[in-house]
């Protein structure tokens, strides 16, 4: 019985272990599953703002003025982050960020 609960943890551990290494930006190179765990708390798994994210002053990535901004504007925001937007420089790659922004202009389609 206590080998077996032993191993049960282990077996816990392990896969835990194994989503830490899974979530962390290294490992992450699917921009949506990305999208998905660090930015739809904000801005909404369609890209139009959560409440919360709305009320920070984040816009729908739908809108005329974010379609307006150019790819390099919307790098920019992301990297070093704008008003309540949190800054990504050194937590994601800088070819995450580009595969962010072009999910987000599939987002706004
Ligand atoms: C804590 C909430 C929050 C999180 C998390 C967040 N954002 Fe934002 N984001 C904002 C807010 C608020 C703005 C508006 C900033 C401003 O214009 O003052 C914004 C603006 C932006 C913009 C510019 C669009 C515009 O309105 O011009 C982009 C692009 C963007 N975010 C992408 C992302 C990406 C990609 C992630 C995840 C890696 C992310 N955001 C995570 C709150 C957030």
């Amino acid at each position: 019985m206590k080998y077996l609960s032993f191993r049960t943890a282990l077996v816990a551990l392990l896969a835990c272990g194994l989503i830490a290494a899974c979530a962390s930006p290294a490992f992450a190179d699917d921009a949506a599953a990305t999208y998905k765990a660090k930015c739809a708390m904000c801005h909404g798994p369609d890209g139009k703002g959560t409440a919360v994210g709305t009320k920070m002053g984040a816009r729908d990535f739908a809108s005329p003025e974010v379609k307006a901004e150019t790819d390099a504007q919307l790098t920019d925001i992301i990297t070093k982050g704008k008003g309540k937007m949190p800054s990504y420089s050194g937590k994601l790659k800088d070819a995450e960020i580009k595969d962010l922004v072009t999910h987000i202009r599939g987002l706004a389609k």
